[in-house]
């Protein structure tokens, strides 16, 4: 794929897909990493000359107009975070868009409305793509993010105008590149989360890439199940053990260590400060529930990445959200952010839940790279194509 530094945008409008699909609570943005994150493009695109004109999604209208749904209110957001004015569009095709263009002064930036309200968007047709693409003439895909999603705006797009990256989307691929594509080894993964079932095609694809895998979180319970050990009354899926047991086996196969835990914390109760202890993963009482990997546990995949050159992580290892089950994920977040200050470690993490939890742990920016991602990180881990990354290579 090419990259800004292949584009020559001196009095061009480019087309910019970002997702800035941002939290948003009273009308307010409550996380503003995703419009931060765009910065250096769009800025990129002004200093050259160009004229950015931002395409974005915003929820999940379903191709109708959901007026809660508009990217308006995003406007200040957009403003404070660029230093430029940011004009709107009520629409992202068709004559108020066209008129809007038309009107962007030279180092401003115009905002158009949300292209999930055209049904097309999800569909990836190709004449919304080209009624989108009529309005510039060079696209710019910097949405990572959304680039799992074979919509016109991230697909169709890529194949109407001249395309390339841009700056964030150019950071994401190296990043994950460095992690999993061509990686230093050790490799280590971690793994966490619920359920199984949610990331049977991400552990089936690392188990053959990775030299330790590090299984954690409600998960870790049915691969404990599959073993023949009773886990009480945990969270666990007793009817993926079949599929947990052939993970280890294929895992056995292509070298890779499956890391469980030997020792968890349990409780009675899902609920904060619940009174708990700390038990062999064997010895689960019978009306307790494992709620976060043990010391034990910890000490072992403390160790694990300090052998390890690359580490990349998605899920967290108990359950986070309540004090003290974040114990285990703090420790080791900890862990693996001072190996990676160290100049020993390069960590990639991704994926909503673990982006909290290590942001919790006061860990996200010791890693080397933070991945905005949540659906598309997954994908990517899964060893899946993504449509929008590939429609820039082709
Ligand atoms: C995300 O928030 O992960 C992206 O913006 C994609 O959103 P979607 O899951 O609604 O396609």
């Amino acid at each position: 794929w090419k990259t800004l530094d292949d584009l020559e945008l001196e009095g061009k409008v480019a087309l910019v897909r970002v997702d800035i699909n941002v939290p948003v609570e009273d009308g307010r943005v409550t996380d503003t990493t995703r419009i931060d994150k765009i910065v250096p493009t769009v800025k990129d695109i002004l200093a050259k000359g160009g004229k950015p004109v931002l395409l974005a999604h915003f929820g999940r209208p379903k191709g109708k107009v959901v007026p809660e749904m508009s990217l308006k209110p995003l406007v200040p957001a957009l403003e404070a975070a660029l230093g430029v004015p940011v004009h709107f569009a009520e629409d992202c095709i068709g004559g108020p868009a066209k008129r809007a263009v038309a009107a962007l002064p030279a180092g401003e930036v115009l905002l158009l409305e949300n292209t999930r309200f055209h049904e097309g968007e999800e569909k990836n047709d190709r004449e919304l793509a080209a009624a989108m693409g009529a309005l510039g003439s060079v696209y710019i895909n910097d949405a990572f993010s959304a680039a799992h999603r074979a919509h016109a705006s991230t697909e169709a797009l890529a194949r109407v105008l001249p395309s390339a990256a841009g700056r964030l989307m150019e950071a994401e691929l190296k990043a994950l590149e460095a992690a999993l594509g061509d990686p230093e080894r050790p490799v280590t993964a971690v793994v966490g989360g619920a359920k199984v079932s949610t990331k049977l095609d991400l552990l089936g694809n690392l188990v053959s890439k990775v030299d330790n895998l590090v299984i954690g979180g409600g998960m870790a319970n049915t691969f404990l199940v599959a073993q023949g050990i009773s886990v009480g009354t945990s969270l666990a899926e007793r009817d993926m053990a079949q599929t947990a047991l052939e993970i280890l086996e294929k895992a056995k196969s292509a070298g890779c260590t499956i890391v469980l835990p030997s020792d968890v914390v349990v409780a009675r109760e899902f609920k904060a400060n619940a009174p708990h202890e700390t038990v062999a993963a064997d010895a689960c009482p019978e009306d307790a529930m494992i709620l976060d990997a043990g010391p034990e546990a910890v000490a072992r995949i403390s160790k694990v990445f300090a052998e390890s050159r690359t580490l990349i992580w998605n899920g967290p290892l108990g359950a986070f959200e309540i004090t003290p089950f974040d114990a285990a994920t703090n420790a080791a977040a900890a862990k693996a952010a001072e190996l990676t200050q160290a100049g020993q470690l390069i960590s990639v993490a991704g994926g909503g839940d673990t982006v909290a939890a290590l942001n919790k742990a006061g860990a996200a920016e010791k890693f080397s790279y933070i991945s905005t991602a949540g659906g598309a990180f997954l994908e990517w881990m899964e060893g899946k194509v993504l449509p929008g990354v590939e429609a820039l290579e082709d």
